[in-house]
């Protein structure tokens, strides 16, 4: 007989009854099953055990970057043409095509360095990735809020993220780690110019751009094929923080965003962004003076304009932030037909990492959980077993039939797709080189000359403020990087630190750097 000691049931109460997994009913939930009142406890009280070993195992692994963020779901819904031209001209994906066409979507918004619960005031990249549940499956635009990324080639990626993580024997995020590898990677300095600029700080989720960063492919119906890069533009309008706007908030709230866009949605005030998009012959372009496939670049909107695809509103807040926030997995390979990877150097490292690291986060069937399983296509593979293996999809095909081809059913392959062979063709050796054309610092200073007064103290302000905590030689090097892009900015901030062009004019140029014409005559004219 259970002590019932415990409030139990009372009459008239309807409530469904609490069980186990087993679906063996619960009759006392505060008390273990020990021997007397006073304990020892018993190994063999399965509730018990089975309530704390699931306990136990609560947490997965967090993202290893972008652990902190919020999902909700909407629409996107397609214009299908900009002006007279119909879509159809560069892209035959199904989503964009007709006029008010609305496909679902999962958005997660996150920060990057810090962990599931770290602040979102932080000075960071916004992740803003989109995954839309289209009828030919899914595809994820898996993007950021700054338009840029710190480093072009993928084997970069674990050292910028080590340098910008907290110190491994401090535990403290660093300047002088930051600024040290930033220091020594010029590529790095369009995206710090816009770090550290009050955009490095936005207000919140609403109210934050998107970009896709890396370059893709549109593929028309004839398998032509154009670059392409995404732009998410919010109706809400673009807000930002300074540093002390965003001491105030985390004063107070660590989540203010999360809430932010929870409050938003759940009061009906459904926020909206337009879906634009710049297209590109897919060429070299040696003539742009940058290499359109590296993904610290920006494609100047006045040669390139940013044309309006579609608008996304988000009016559905997730029911449970583990199964649909936690475990949603986007990743850069998942694309339809239509949209093609380019040969963008870290799109390829990217699309690798992304599904690997969700096969151990998640667990390798975790395409089968309902927020990343494509709800608007039908899924049918020979793929079987592993951990946690929830359905068999078969397509309705014979059970027995896992492996293909077979005379005796299972699966088929679909009809050919123009896809496999478009686009140009390139031959070269294999080698280990950076790109021709890197050009580092060109829009890195145009970024800066473009911001407004008030971001422009902003930015020197933040720099000297984190620079002042490096190593002297640290802080060289970043000021000699800032008078290569912009005279003033490399000024500016030598000023803040005591160091003046004459200080730095002696450094020679990384080895790993590829100046232009510009760059050459900056440094010619140091000091
Ligand atoms: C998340 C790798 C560059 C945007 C992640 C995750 C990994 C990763 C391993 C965690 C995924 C998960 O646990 O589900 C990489 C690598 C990169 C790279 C190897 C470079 C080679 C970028 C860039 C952007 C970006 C350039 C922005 C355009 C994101 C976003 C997420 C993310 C938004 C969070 C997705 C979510 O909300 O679940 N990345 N990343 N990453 N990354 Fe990257």
């Amino acid at each position: 007989m259970t002590d019932v000691s415990s409030q139990g049931s009372t009459p008239g109460d309807e409530r469904p009854i609490l069980t186990n997994r087993q679906g063996h009913p619960v009759y006392d939930n505060q008390n273990q099953r020990t021997v007397g009142a006073r304990g020892p406890a018993t190994l063999e009280n399965y509730q018990f055990l089975e309530k704390i070993s699931h306990f136990d195992r609560e947490r997965i692994p967090e993202r290893v970057v972008h652990a902190r963020g919020v999902t909700s779901y909407g629409f996107f819904e397609a214009y299908g043409k900009w002006g007279d031209e119909p879509i159809s001209r560069y892209t035959r994906a199904k989503l964009f095509q007709e006029a008010g066409k609305r496909t679902d979507v999962a958005v997660r918004f996150s920060t990057v360095i810090g962990g599931r619960d770290s602040a979102e005031t932080a000075r960071d990249p916004r992740g803003f990735a989109v995954k839309f549940y289209t009828e030919d499956g899914n595809w994820d635009l898996v993007g950021n809020n700054l338009a840029v990324f710190f480093i072009r080639d993928a084997i970069k990626f674990p050292d910028v993220i080590h340098a910008l993580k907290p110190d491994p024997v401090t535990f403290r995020q660093d300047p002088n780690r930051i600024f040290d590898f930033m220091s020594q990677v010029p590529e790095s300095m369009h995206m710090l110019v816009n770090l550290f600029s009050p955009r490095g700080i936005p207000a919140d989720y609403r109210h934050m751009q998107g970009f896709g960063v890396n370059t893709y492919k549109w593929v028309n119906q004839q398998g032509r094929t154009h670059l392409v890069k995404y732009h998410w533009m919010p109706k809400q309008g673009v807000r930002s923080m300074t540093e002390d706007d965003a001491a105030v908030i985390q004063a107070r709230d660590l989540g203010h965003a999360t809430r932010d866009l929870h409050e938003a949605i759940d009061r009906g005030d459904h926020p909206e962004w337009e879906l634009l998009v710049q297209i590109m012959t897919d060429e070299e372009h040696a003539e742009l003076g940058f290499d359109p496939l590296d993904d610290t670049k920006v494609w100047p909107e006045n040669e390139f304009p940013a044309l309006p695809v579609g608008r996304m509103v988000l009016n559905r807040n997730v029911d449970n932030n583990f199964a649909e926030n936690e475990q949603i997995a986007f990743g850069t390979g998942v694309l339809v037909d239509g949209l093609d990877f380019s040969d963008d150097k870290m799109l390829v490292g990217r699309t690798f990492s992304y599904s690997d690291t969700q096969r151990y986060r998640v667990g390798p069937n975790y395409l089968q959980l309902p927020v990343n399983s494509p709800k608007n296509a039908q899924v049918a593979t020979n793929q079987r077993d592993g951990q946690m293996t929830y359905v068999i999809d078969t397509g309705g095909e014979n059970p027995h039939i896992n492996y293909e081809p077979s005379l005796r059913g299972g699966l088929r392959e679909a009809e050919f797709a123009t896809s496999d062979d478009q686009g140009p063709v390139i031959t070269g050796r294999l080698t280990r080189k950076r790109i021709p054309l890197t050009n580092d610092y060109e829009q890195a200073g145009q970024r800066y000359l473009l911001m407004e007064q008030w971001e422009k103290d902003d930015l020197v302000k933040n720099l000297v403020t984190n620079l002042s905590q490096c190593d002297r030689a640290i802080q060289e090097r970043m000021v000699w990087h800032f008078l290569m892009c912009e005279d003033e900015l490399g000024l500016r901030v030598g000023d803040g630190l005591g160091i003046s062009p004459d200080d730095v004019k002696r450094l020679e140029p990384l080895a790993s750097q590829t100046l232009t014409d510009e760059d050459r005559r900056r440094m010619a004219n140091l000091g």
